[in-house]
């Protein structure tokens, strides 16, 4: 098994059976604030959408590679994909669950994005339900979950972490807000990192923090 110290290398994973959740928003930003800390980052786009690669068509700062891989054999070609690279990311689709599931062979950590609404919360039960057949024979994989598009200071914001505690997997605590600065970095190939939003800067800072202490 790897060692997980802070010089391995890492597979991130962003999945959500559900579409919209922030997949490759998240994805797109984990990249390149791992690429700020100074590791080698390879983006794959896993998604036969290829939103994340559409976004890197349009990027100025090509400060990290970004490649499309859309099939259920990814789990058998990352070791490979992977030999130049300090860290991995990868965007996976909605629905597909087969190419689901060999993403989550590929990866040491998959993050389940997830917006504060009831519906999502039924809707990351079934990717979380896919993660725990893959536990059986996979048990140092780790499962975590993002909220996004969080609205500050509604009931619903507060409530969902009550909700999502049924699915008995592990909450990031720190939560990233519904902010322009995100919707607009996917249509300018840019990232919140290099805008002027500090709150959405400094919300990626601690959500990164946060998931690199977990590995
Ligand atoms: N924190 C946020 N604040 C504002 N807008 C956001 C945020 N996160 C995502 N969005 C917007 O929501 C939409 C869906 O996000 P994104 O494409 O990252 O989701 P996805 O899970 O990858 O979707 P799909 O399942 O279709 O691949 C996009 O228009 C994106 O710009
Ligand atoms: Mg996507």
């Amino acid at each position: 098994m790897r060692q997980h110290d802070d010089t391995a290398l890492m597979i991130y994973a962003f999945l959500n059976q559900k579409g919209g959740v922030g997949k490759t928003t998240l994805s797109i930003h984990t990249a390149a604030a791992l690429s700020r800390y100074g590791r080698r980052v390879l983006l794959i786009d896993a998604d036969p959408q290829g939103s994340a690669l559409a976004w890197s068509n349009f990027r100025e700062t090509p400060d990290f590679s970004v490649v499309g891989m859309a099939k259920a054999t990814l789990h058998k070609e990352i070791e490979m994909m992977a030999s130049d690279y300090d860290d991995v990311v990868i965007d996976g689709p909605p629905r597909l669950a087969e190419l689901a599931r060999s993403i989550i062979l590929a990866a040491d950590v998959v993050v389940i994005p997830l917006q504060p609404s009831p519906m999502d919360v039924w809707a990351a039960a079934e990717t979380v339900d896919l993660i725990r057949e893959a536990q059986v024979y996979k048990p140092e994989l780790k499962c975590v979950l993002a909220i996004n598009r969080k609205i500050a200071n509604t009931a619903i914001g507060r409530d969902v972490r009550a909700t999502l505690a049924e699915l008995e997997v592990p909450i990031l605590s720190s939560d990233i807000g519904q902010r322009v600065a995100f919707a607009e970095s996917i249509v300018t190939g840019s990232t919140v990192l290099d805008q002027a939003d500090k709150k959405a800067t400094k919300e990626i800072e601690r959500f990164m923090d946060e998931l690199r202490r977990l590995t």
